[in-house]
C-alpha cells in the first residue's frame, strides 16, 4: 500500500458502525496493530520528535498502553500506566471528570513519578479530549510537567483541543 503514513493508517483502520451504541461510529485501530510495519512506523512517527526531550511516558488506559509502552520502549524511558479507578493497587492520586452522562476518574501511582520528571501521553484516539485533559492534569498533580500529548487518530468534529488548550497536541490522523 503506498501513500503517507497519515493515508495508510486511515485505510487501515476499520469503522465499526453502532458500537458501544446505536449511533456511535467506531474507529478500531486494532488492524493498525495487526499490521507489522504499519504499527512499528507509527510508533517510531509518535517517538521521533521526543527522543532525549522526555523522561517516561505515560499511556491512558487501555489502547493507549500499547502504544505507549511501545513509544517508551523506543525512546529508552519507562512508562506510566494512567489507570481507570480502582484498578492500580495504590497509594494513586487520582483525577475526576465529566463525561457526556456522569463522571469518571484517571489514577496514578504517584511515586512512580519523580518531581519534576518530563512526561509525554499517548493515547490512541482524542475524542471529547476529556480522558487526556484529565491524565494531564494528573501527571501535573504527581508532580510531573507534561511534554506533549500524541494520539494517533483524532476526532476533528469533537473538538478536544479545546480541553486541552496550553498542551501541545499531535495526531498521525485527523477523521
Ligand atoms: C477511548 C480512547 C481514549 C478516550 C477518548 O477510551 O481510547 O482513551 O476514549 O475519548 P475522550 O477524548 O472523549 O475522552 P475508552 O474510554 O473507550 O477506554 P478503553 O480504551 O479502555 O476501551
Amino acid at each position: 500500500m503506498g501513500g503517507s503514513l497519515a493515508e495508510r493508517i486511515l485505510a487501515t483502520m476499520r469503522d465499526v458502525e453502532d458500537f458501544p451504541q446505536p449511533g456511535v461510529t467506531f474507529k478500531d485501530i486494532t488492524p493498525v496493530l495487526a499490521d507489522g510495519d504499519l504499527l512499528a512506523e507509527a510508533v517510531r512517527a509518535h517517538a521521533d520528535p521526543y527522543r532525549d526531550r522526555v523522561d517516561l511516558v505515560a499511556g491512558l488506559e487501555a489502547r493507549g498502553f500499547i502504544f505507549g509502552a511501545a513509544v517508551a520502549l523506543h525512546l529508552g524511558v519507562g512508562f506510566l500506566p494512567v489507570r481507570k479507578a480502582g484498578k492500580l493497587p495504590g497509594p494513586t492520586l487520582g483525577v475526576d471528570y465529566d463525561l457526556e452522562y456522569g463522571s469518571a476518574r484517571v489514577e496514578l501511582h504517584a511515586e512512580d513519578l519523580p518531581e519534576g520528571a518530563r512526561v509525554l501521553v499517548v493515547d490512541d484516539v482524542l475524542a471529547t479530549g476529556g480522558t487526556a485533559a484529565a491524565g494531564c492534569r494528573l501527571i501535573e498533580l504527581c508532580g510531573g510537567r507534561v511534554v506533549a500529548v500524541e494520539v494517533l487518530t483524532e476526532i476533528a468534529a469533537l473538538d478536544g483541543r479545546t480541553l486541552l488548550e496550553g498542551y501541545t497536541v499531535r495526531s498521525l490522523v485527523t477523521v
